[in-house]
């Protein structure tokens, strides 16, 4: 077992934020930004450092609007349309509203049939799934609704050596699926629209960090290149239940106004389904940053089996209107 974890306290001398761990190997609340006023270089660079460090990051009681929302995201990078397949806030492109009853969640009959049942990487059937994740809450339930996240590092090294170097040298394909036949719902119509499937490595290599992370974003993985249905489903199962070990996760409990932050490059989340079972209602907002196409440990990289990649919210509207 290779049981040491490289993220074991922060003991990072951070001048101008303070960072507060919540778990020993996964998320941060960060204090001292207030993301409604200009944020100096130097603050960037150490919410950056935490921000890959901690893989999930919080900021409590920002209170943006879309437009705060939209001018902070690109303060780390380049925003995608809101959602690739589900679409986008009709006076902000790059916002995705998360509301209780969205498109992405109208087949959630088949979530709770496993513990793994729900968890993703954002959009990893694309060939370069977003780097990054921002997601501010609005409406938040008294209790209930909170996100998971896992750390994807964490899960690599909790594997054996033997495991590491198995699961090292296979690549597995991501996919959006919808139900089989005639579209359902709009959900499915919506994925059909835009179809998608990659493949990326199982493992692959933070270009930040240089950290190895167990690529397994369970929506959306189906498959394992190169073994019989039976190997790969067994393979998957195992490592499906292995990333979401709760020894790896953290749980957000969210207040109004709140933001997480997430590296989409080494976390895997949850969406909460305790929230159909209240009346409380539920709204966040959520802006994703274009990503890289992954490498792996042999530096062999994603390639798409189908669609074309998610470009920056500029690219994919004049694309729309060509
Ligand atoms: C998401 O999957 O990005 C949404 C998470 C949440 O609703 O808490």
């Amino acid at each position: 077992m290779n049981g040491t974890i490289s993220s074991i306290g922060d003991r990072r001398d951070y001048k101008n934020i303070e960072v507060r761990p919540l778990t020993l190997h996964i998320g941060a609340e960060i204090h001292g930004v207030d993301f409604k006023q200009p944020v100096d270089a130097e603050t960037l660079r150490e919410v950056r450092d935490a921000f890959v460090k901690w893989k999930v990051v919080f900021f409590r009681g920002q209170h943006l609007d879309h437009a705060q929302h939209v001018a902070m995201a690109r303060l780390f990078g380049e925003p995608t349309i809101g959602h690739a397949v589900f679409g986008h806030e009709a006076e902000y492109p790059e916002i995705y509203s998360i509301a209780k009853e969205r498109t992405a969640n109208s087949n959630r009959a088949t979530k709770m049939m496993t513990p793994w049942a729900g968890w993703h990487t954002d959009i990893t059937a694309a060939v370069n799934p977003p780097m990054a994740s921002i997601l501010r809450g609005v409406t938040i339930p008294p209790y209930g609704g909170d996100t998971f996240w896992t750390n994807l590092g964490a899960a690599y090294a909790g594997l054996s050596d033997k495991m590491q170097r198995f699961v090292e040298g296979l690549r597995g394909v991501h996919r959006f699926e919808a139900s089989a036949g005639k579209p359902q719902n709009t959900r499915d119509e919506s994925v059909r629209r835009r179809s998608m499937v990659s493949e990326h490595p199982l493992v692959t290599v933070h270009p930040e960090s240089g950290e190895r992370m167990l690529f397994v974003s369970p929506s959306f993985l189906k498959s394992i290149v190169g073994l019989t249905p039976r190997e790969s489903q067994q393979v998957l199962e195992l490592l499906w239940e292995h990333v979401v070990r709760p020894e790896y996760t953290v749980r957000f409990k969210w207040e109004p106004g709140d933001i997480a932050f997430w590296d989409n490059r080494s976390t895997c989340h949850l969406a909460p389904t305790d929230i159909f079972q209240s009346d409380f209602d539920r709204q966040l907002y959520r802006i994703t940053l274009v990503g890289e196409p992954l490498v792996g440990v042999d530096g062999s990289r994603s390639s798409s089996i189908e669609g074309d990649p998610i470009l920056s919210v500029e690219t994919e509207l004049a694309r729309k209107s060509a």
